[in-house]
């Protein structure tokens, strides 16, 4: 790909994007420009991955062909504001800024300018993320392409209507820290029982990856939880303990809860 892709932002979501595609050789570093307020940061970036930084965020805009906004929900408004004027409508703008509308970005950059919303999730680091995506319809099957193709060299990618958002940032953008809870959670029963924590980490860790791989084979979960569950075994006698206390409904309601979250996110930005 020849296009030059820009950051606003240099923070988490930025690097694991920018790690992604130099390291996965599909940008070279001079293809890929950052813009940060802390210089540090644009210090270490620079060092790591070889690319260019600037500490004024124009400087990206007017470098970029693909601009990508990775910088927080609160702070998008004057952002858009800042870079406005130096935005054409051949450029593509990607916002990762959760709860922020694609109508409120153009509202800011003009509605003639290409804008794609994405909700990713910080699994892009290590090339296993799941991305979603909407867009204006300004961009052209070309445009969806370049941004599709970039994307799918980090992650999956699945174009979702904006209006599932909020859903999307609840189960895959949240999503990442309650499994996370659930390794700990896992390893940490391994311990009562006498495992040492390193071992019990790693079981819980296979566990895992192991158990998501079967069911992404196309098993259905509830199928494959009956087949390992045996009369009166030890698998019945911990599914019951977590159905004792309610661990399905707290999965549940921990989705919904993000759910609700990112909602009342949405609306305070609407009224920013
Ligand atoms: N983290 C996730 O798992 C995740 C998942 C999906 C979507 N997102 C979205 O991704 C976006 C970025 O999240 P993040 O976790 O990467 O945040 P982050 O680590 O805080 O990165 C944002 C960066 O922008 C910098 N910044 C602040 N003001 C700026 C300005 N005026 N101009 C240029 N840069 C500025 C920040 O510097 P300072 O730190 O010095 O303020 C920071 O380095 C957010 O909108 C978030 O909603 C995040």
């Amino acid at each position: 790909m020849n296009a030059r892709v820009g950051f606003i932002g240099g923070g988490n979501m930025a690097e694991a994007f920018i790690d992604a595609f130099i390291n996965g050789e599909f940008l070279l570093p001079n293809q890929v420009f950052v813009s940060d307020i802390n210089r540090k940061r644009l210090k270490y970036l620079e060092e790591k991955y070889g690319i260019k930084t600037f500490s004024n965020n124009i400087q990206v805009s007017v470098n970029s062909d693909i601009i990508f906004l990775a910088v927080k929900p609160q702070i998008m408004t004057s952002i858009l504001r800042e870079i406005a004027e130096t935005i054409s409508p051949t450029q593509i703008i990607v916002s990762m800024a959760a709860g922020y509308p694609i109508k409120k970005i153009e509202e800011l950059i003009g509605n003639d300018k290409k804008i794609v919303r994405i909700m990713p999730n910080i699994l892009i680091k290590v090339r296993k993320g799941i991305t979603a995506l909407c867009h204006n319809f300004r961009l052209l099957d070309e445009d969806l392409k370049l941004v599709e193709s970039l994307l799918s060299s980090c992650s999956e990618v699945v174009s979702v209507d904006e209006k599932l958002f909020d859903g999307v940032t609840a189960l895959s953008g949240s999503g990442p820290a309650f499994i996370f809870l659930m390794i700990e959670a896992l390893s940490d029963g391994g311990v009562k029982v006498g495992l040492p924590r390193e071992v019990a980490l790693k079981l819980a860790i296979e566990t895992i990856i192991g158990s998501a791989i079967m069911v992404k084979l196309g098993e259905h979960p509830e199928v494959l939880k009956d087949k390992v569950t045996s009369p009166a075994g030890t698998t019945i006698a911990g599914l019951s303990a977590l159905e004792e206390n309610r661990t399905r409904y707290a999965f549940m309601k921990a989705i919904e809860e993000a759910y609700k979250r990112s909602i009342e996110i949405t609306k305070l930005i609407k009224e920013m």
